[in-house]
């Protein structure tokens, strides 16, 4: 009996250390809502190849593009619940957690991608990142697409072009505010939605930056795309504090060190993703490009602009002043 009881004991301390030499690696999950053909889905694998090859008998990162684990109303909760572990929402989307971040939806803000560029990596720009940081979540870094263009059923060339026309936009009051200010209505809805609501006309039109446009068809359901670079859409990257915590010190820094490549890789390929995308839309004629005339662009700036006020004390004005002086 005794003899059994050693050879049990035996058997179960083999077990154990085989099934710790051979732990499976922890799986993280990545979830985003574009396609993988985009500077932030590119980013995403990025990230996953990475992890592999530096940290891959530890951990593996698996990849959600395209909405299919969690939609954009849902990614942050499902984060705060550890159902996923990184995303990447548009700045846009952090309403709910901070008002600050509304900075980056305010319109003609930022002159191009080099001056948003300027002020994400200057100490106002850096400390934004940490605005989400009482709320449970750790931002990771900045990621561009781009900025974005208006696309509608009819052509818009000035504001009155858009009056009364509905138009999806992103979970924020100040989008919101922006369309307003223009006469026309807007509607907060998912990213996942748009193509439907675009296709059945149950919307006129809506922005978006030019890979997004490309990468989700909306160029095929839209004849007008007017190049109006009136906004930007960029994102946060974003882990929740209690998963990004208990990670062991030397594990944590390969995973920081490996996204940081990651997110330089996507803002790498932004640019040229965009332009790349811009021409695929004019080269398959299903969307004519309008080039505003600087009179024309000029109107839609002096009717939008009033939203900056409305939103100056949420945001700070101090934050609007350093975000206007990286445009020098
Ligand atoms: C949108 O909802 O239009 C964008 O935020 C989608 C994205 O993540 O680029």
């Amino acid at each position: 009996m005794k003899m059994l009881n050693r050879v049990l004991c035996a058997l179960a301390l083999f077990a154990g250390l085989s099934a710790f030499v051979h732990a499976a690696p922890e799986t993280i999950k990545f979830s985003h809502v574009v396609a993988e053909n985009t500077p932030k889905g590119q980013m995403a694998l990025k990230f996953r190849d990475l992890v592999a090859e530096r940290i891959g008998d530890k951990y593996v990162v698996e990849v959600y593009p395209n909405s299919q684990l969690f939609g954009d109303g849902k990614e942050m909760e499902a984060l705060l619940l550890g159902d996923v572990q990184f995303i990447a929402p548009s700045l846009s989307k952090f309403s709910k957690y901070t008002k600050q971040l509304q900075l980056y939806d305010l319109p003609f803000l930022f002159k191009d991608m080099e001056a948003v560029d300027r002020f994400q990596r200057s100490e106002a720009g850096q400390a934004l990142l940490e605005s989400v940081k009482g709320k449970g979540m750790v931002g990771l870094g900045y990621l561009h697409n781009g900025l974005k263009q208006l696309s509608a059923n009819d052509p818009l060339r000035v504001p009155a072009d858009a009056d009364g026309k509905k138009f999806r936009i992103m979970s924020s009051d100040v989008l919101a505010a922006q369309f307003e200010a223009v006469e026309a209505v807007p509607l907060k809805k998912p990213f996942s939605e748009v193509f439907t609501l675009l296709q059945t006309r149950a919307i006129d039109g809506q922005e978006n930056t030019w890979s997004n446009i490309y990468s989700k068809k909306f160029f095929e359901v839209q004849p007008y795309i007017t190049e109006s670079n009136h906004g930007v859409l960029d994102y946060m990257v974003t882990t929740s504090t209690e998963f990004w915590m208990q990670l062991p010190d030397e594990d944590r820094e390969v995973l920081q060190t490996a996204l940081a490549e990651a997110v330089a890789h996507g803002n790498k390929i932004a640019n040229e993703k965009a332009m790349k995308d811009r021409q695929n839309i004019i080269d398959s004629g299903r969307s004519q490009i309008i080039t505003l005339t600087d009179d024309q662009r000029q109107q839609w700036v002096e009717v939008m602009k009033p939203v900056w006020t409305e939103f100056q004390e949420q945001i700070g004005p101090e934050l609007i002043e350093a975000a206007v002086a990286s445009n020098q």
